[in-house]
């Protein structure tokens, strides 16, 4: 397993370099991430390559045994190059060109910016497509972090040829976004806007379109590295996204690209709701069904301006075996040493700006030595499959473009769905629109908005073959063009919901209202809240769990059930408070017959599965600063502990466990 650190050999001076290789493999290190803010020392001058401080970085590591993910360094062009061609640098929404200073300021689009990248990319792969030390390439850094979309000419020229390709014709495109409203009708392509503040409030079909084509801009960015490297025999390659949080590509077509996934991990920030960094680990194995990689893991407080407070001692210790109990293969930390001059001076790596070894350098050092016993049997294990939660990009996109009601939020209204679920300790993959649905026994879709008749035809699938499903408020509202659909709602949904939204009510995120249970599904819970939205159900073969009290619609559906052949189509009208999300979350599981990894879990303490070849490797990872005690059924080998453990498992504040155990045990 690849145990490492982000290195940057270019920000220390020569003769540290053995010294940090050695305290590397002291602590475990295994691998590090090099150069992809190193444009600037690889090529001073156009044209003028200098790698030989690279290839001596790579020497003093190989003493080491540490190999190197080679990064194409085209996240920060250097100050020559952004001079020499300031038609590179990215144009904001507000027509402001970034100016050269901080990092990511490029068009993604930009003819001449290709070509650079493709030349770097180029002059790198040369050099170290055949090293035996280097395992994989990194494609630049965080893809549109910073300035995510561009609104510069080529950008325009480039949309209007998207758009050409998409819908073929000027007709097709006025039908798509209805431009007879406010007298839009195109009869040239070049009259077509790019969304901008000069425009104000643009149509919605053009906006989603934007940001879809941006997206695919990103990729197709992307896809130019990735032809140079394979063309010179790269076979592993990757870029490091940036998790849940971070919505502006639709990351399940990046990762297609790829040969693995790579994300940052960040918790502190959130780390008081480690089901949200859950969420992110799940989103990242989502993407291929595959373990990924962490290339940036917390190391210690993080910050540019201004410092979080530290993370407790066991936090950087139980985030990465969090990262691992979700599907993780390997955990990069960022970074080695605190840098001691630029932006991130208070970011903070292993070691402090001193460079000597301290408290976080012995905890990363602990796990370096454990990692090293887990190897073989974890590698490429993967979480069970039983429920699955469906995570749209159309539909954060489209709900940030039109939120539809005031603090209407896609990623708070899905993470009280993920919470739900993963406070049950039930296996859950995070999964597109248009997944293969049949290897679950419960889907949930905390809303699905923007609906094709593929993702209604697939959800109708799931439900007549059996499955469960939960479909959240404002689902089946629109079609792909981000039309509202010419039928009642939920639309193309409906049907299979056997239920119609007879009218809405947008409450706002201020307002909530009370939905009470009828008495055949007592069990869901008492006195449930809703809140931001509200839909006035009538039924159409559903029978109704829950209606409204104390409001005008009082007495009205607000929650109903379709059974439809042993499958079940639940419509959930409201956006449920947490508690409510919770009761229906253990609701809906028992219905689809799934059995939490374990049955009695401590709150704080998160349980997580992964199987391989018969085995099963059950994480608990206590997030909280209190000891636990976890009961368990049966035997299991403890891992890190190395003993066999029967009844429970104590946990030290923010310790871990890691047992094994055959499947079925
Ligand atoms: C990441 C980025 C790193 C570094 C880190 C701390 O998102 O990839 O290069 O900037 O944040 O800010």
């Amino acid at each position: 397993m690849f145990y490492g650190a982000d290195y940057y050999p270019e920000h220390w001076p020569r003769e540290r370099w053995e010294r940090d290789a050695e305290l590397m493999a002291k602590a475990g290190i295994n691998v590090v991430r090099l150069a992809e803010f190193a444009w600037a020392k690889m090529e001073p001058e156009p044209g003028r390559y200098t790698f030989d401080w690279l290839d001596e970085a790579l020497d003093v590591l190989a003493q080491q045994d540490i190999q190197a993910v080679m990064c194409t360094p085209t996240a920060t062009p250097p100050a020559w190059l952004c001079q020499q061609y300031p038609e590179i640098l990215a144009v904001e929404r507000d027509g402001q060109r970034v100016a050269f200073g901080m990092r990511r300021q490029y068009c993604p689009t930009s003819a001449r910016y290709r070509e650079l990248s493709r030349q770097i990319t180029a002059a790198l792969a040369e050099r170290y497509a055949d090293h035996p030390r280097i395992v994989a390439w990194q494609l630049d850094n965080e893809f549109g972090g910073h300035h995510p979309r561009c609104y510069c000419p080529e950008c325009a020229d480039a949309f209007h040829t998207w758009l050409q390709e998409r819908y073929g014709s000027l007709d097709a495109v006025n039908d798509a976004w209805g431009t007879a409203f406010w007298s839009h009708i195109y009869t040239a392509w070049d009259q077509i806007p790019l969304p901008t503040d000069a425009v104000g409030t643009s149509n919605p079909g053009l906006e989603l379109d934007f940001y879809r084509f941006t997206s695919d801009q990103w990729g197709s960015y992307a896809q130019e590295q990735i032809d140079v490297l394979r063309a010179h025999g790269v076979t592993s390659i990757t870029t490091n996204l940036m998790g849940f949080g971070f919505a502006e590509i639709n990351y399940f077509d990046l990762a297609a690209r790829l040969d693995f996934t790579t994300w940052d991990n960040y918790p502190i920030g959130i780390q008081d709701d480690p089901a949200s960094i859950a969420a992110a680990h799940g989103l990242m194995r989502g993407l291929r069904d595959e373990p990924f990689w962490i290339m940036e893991e917390q190391a210690g407080p993080s910050g540019w301006q201004v410092m979080s407070p530290a993370p407790k001692p066991g936090q950087l210790r139980l985030w990465a075996y969090q990262a691992m109990a979700h599907g993780a293969n390997a955990i990069v930390y960022f970074r080695w040493r605190t840098c001691r001059a630029g932006v991130e001076e208070w970011w903070h790596g292993i070691l402090d700006h001193h460079g000597r070894p301290g408290r976080r350098y012995d905890e990363i050092a602990r796990m370096g030595a454990e990692v090293r016993r887990l190897q073989d049997g974890l590698q490429d294990a993967m979480p069970p499959k039983a429920a699955a939660i469906i995570l749209s990009y159309d539909d954060r996109w489209a709900l940030r473009l039109q939120p539809n009601a005031y603090g209407l939020s896609y990623n708070e209204l899905w993470l009280t769905y993920y919470r739900a679920l993963h406070k049950l300790g039930v296996p859950l993959d995070v999964v597109p629109p248009d997944a293969d649905l049949s290897r679950y026994a419960l889907v949930v879709a905390p809303t699905l908005h923007v609906v094709s008749d593929v993702y209604a035809e697939s959800l109708s699938t799931h439900v007549q073959q059996g499955g469960h499903l939960v479909l959240g408020a404002r689902s089946g509202v629109k079609d792909m063009m981000n039309r509202v659909v010419n039928q009642p709602l939920p639309g193309l949904l409906a049907d299979l919901c056997g239920v119609e939204v007879a009218e809405y009510d947008a409450l706002g995120s201020k307002a909530s209202v009370r939905v009470a249970f009828a008495q055949e599904a007592e069990y869901i819970g008492d006195h449930a809240v809703g809140h931001t939205w509200a839909d006035i159900l009538k039924p159409r073969g559903a029978r109704t769990l829950a209606t409204y009290t104390g409001t005008f619609y009082e007495g009205e559906p607000a929650i109903t059930t379709h059974h439809v052949g042993t499958g079940t189509a639940t419509y959930v009208g409201v956006l449920p408070d947490q508690d409510l999300a919770d009761a229906l979350a253990r609701w809906a599981t028992e219905q689809a017959g799934i059995v939490p990894l374990l049955q009695d879990k401590p709150a704080g303490v998160e349980v997580a599965a992964r199987d391989k070849a018969g085995q099963r490797f059950l994480f608990l990872l206590n997030h909280t600063g209190e000891s636990q005690s976890v009961p368990i059924a049966g035997s299991y080998r403890d891992l890190l502990a190395d003993v066999v453990i029967r009844g429970s498992v104590p946990l030290a504040p923010y310790d871990v466990a890691i047992l094994k155990t055959g499947l079925g045990a």
